[in-house]
């Protein structure tokens, strides 16, 4: 089977067989998991926090399915506005050592430093601790310093370091969740 067919069917079972994402309510913030109705404004606050990644509309729409127990969204109570995500998915490397991949963290600039995105992080790593993984696989810039702090706060620990040309040095992190803090 192909990495790329794996992963779909991966994000399928995920959807049908996880236990939803625990409300958590932070101040005026709500930690939840994703629901349909977000879509209209999911995207657009993903590509207003990552302008340089990429996410395919069509890779969206079939993630749907999955995001439901794969996306963790922080929203304003009062506005009921979303102002922040935590995006997973699976990576090859993360089907053989039955973890998931963060793929991004983002919080709405007005909302930063006040640990939203660390409370996201706990969400997530209850969620799947829950639902039977063994880690959380990430991977941070080395000049990320907010996103580091974070997750070095919550238990993620450095694998390996790696190069390129177009993102300088990043950390490849897993959190082990026997062991979450
Ligand atoms: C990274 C990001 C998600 C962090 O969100 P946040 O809600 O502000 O993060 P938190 O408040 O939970 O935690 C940030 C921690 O880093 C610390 N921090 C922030 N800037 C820092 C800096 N320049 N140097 C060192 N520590 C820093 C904060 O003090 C906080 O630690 P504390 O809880 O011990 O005080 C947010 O800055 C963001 O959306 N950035 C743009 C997108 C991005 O880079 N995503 C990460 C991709 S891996």
């Amino acid at each position: 089977m192909s990495s790329r067919l794996a992963r779909l069917l991966k994000e399928l079972e995920t959807s049908l067989t996880y236990a939803p994402v625990a409300d958590k309510v932070s101040g005026s913030v709500l930690i939840r998991g994703f629901k349909l109705r977000d879509l209209r404004h999911l995207r657009q606050l993903y590509l207003d926090l990552n302008p340089s990644g990429s996410l395919s509309l069509a890779r969206f729409l079939w993630g749907v399915i999955g995001y439901q127990r794969l996306l963790i969204v922080a929203e304003d109570i009062r506005t009921a506005s979303l102002v922040g995500l935590d995006l997973f998915y699976f990576n090859p490397r993360d089907l053989q050592e039955s973890t998931v991949h963060e793929g991004f963290v983002g919080v709405v600039s007005a909302y930063r430093g006040q640990g939203l995105a660390t409370e996201m992080r706990i969400a997530a790593k209850r969620h799947f601790q829950r639902n039977g993984l063994t880690g959380i696989s990430t991977r941070i810039a080395q000049d990320n310093k907010a996103s580091l702090t974070s997750a070095l706060k919550l238990g993620f620990e450095i694998v390996e370091t790696q190069h390129s040309a177009a993102d300088g040095e990043s950390h490849y992190m897993v959190c082990k969740l026997g062991e979450s803090k």
